[in-house]
């Protein structure tokens, strides 16, 4: 799937809920998993590829750990404690980082891929990399909450270790 850029209009609209767990949803979902590890990405919004309904999927060891993915359907962040602030960049903004603060610790319900409904508290990097997500489903760039953006060189090397989403 193509990931769109920061001008596109589509980044800038706010996502509507999934409303049926189907085959359709599963194979959509499957194709943004193939996206995000392709990009080396650790994490993926479904309005980066075009659509803009709100489906997440995080994984912060990018493949590595089987278990570590995590598909999130009509995620809503419902408590949040603490600030963090880290680098973050973008796949839509490729070239840019930023110095972004976060809520430390999250609670987020969502829906799996089935449509049951998940609760869970997570903390430092996948809870930023979460609300980094849920930001592009309300269409929100992490640009717009960086108190500094700086310009980085494209390598290959430097993308695997500072990881964007
Ligand atoms: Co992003």
């Amino acid at each position: 799937m193509e990931v769109l850029k920061v001008h596109d209009k589509k980044l800038r609209q706010v996502s509507e809920d999934i409303s049926y767990f189907d085959d359709f949803l599963q194979l959509f979902v499957n194709q943004m998993i193939e996206t995000m590890y392709e990009h080396d990405a650790i994490g993926l919004a479904a309005p980066q590829v075009g659509v803009n309904r709100n489906v997440i999927v995080v994984d912060p060891s990018m493949g590595e750990d089987k278990t570590a993915i995590k598909i999130m359907i009509n995620p809503k962040i419902t408590e949040r404690s603490g600030t963090i602030e880290t680098e973050e960049g973008c796949l839509s903004i490729p070239g840019f980082k930023g110095i972004v603060p976060r809520s430390e610790h999250i609670e987020v319900e969502f829906s799996d891929i089935l449509g049951v409904s998940q609760k869970i508290k997570v903390s430092g990097i996948l809870s930023i990399i979460i609300q980094h997500e849920i930001d592009h489903l309300h269409g929100i760039l992490f640009v717009d909450k960086a108190n500094s953006v700086k310009m980085v060189q494209k390598t290959k090397i430097l993308r695997r270790e500072e990881k964007i989403a």
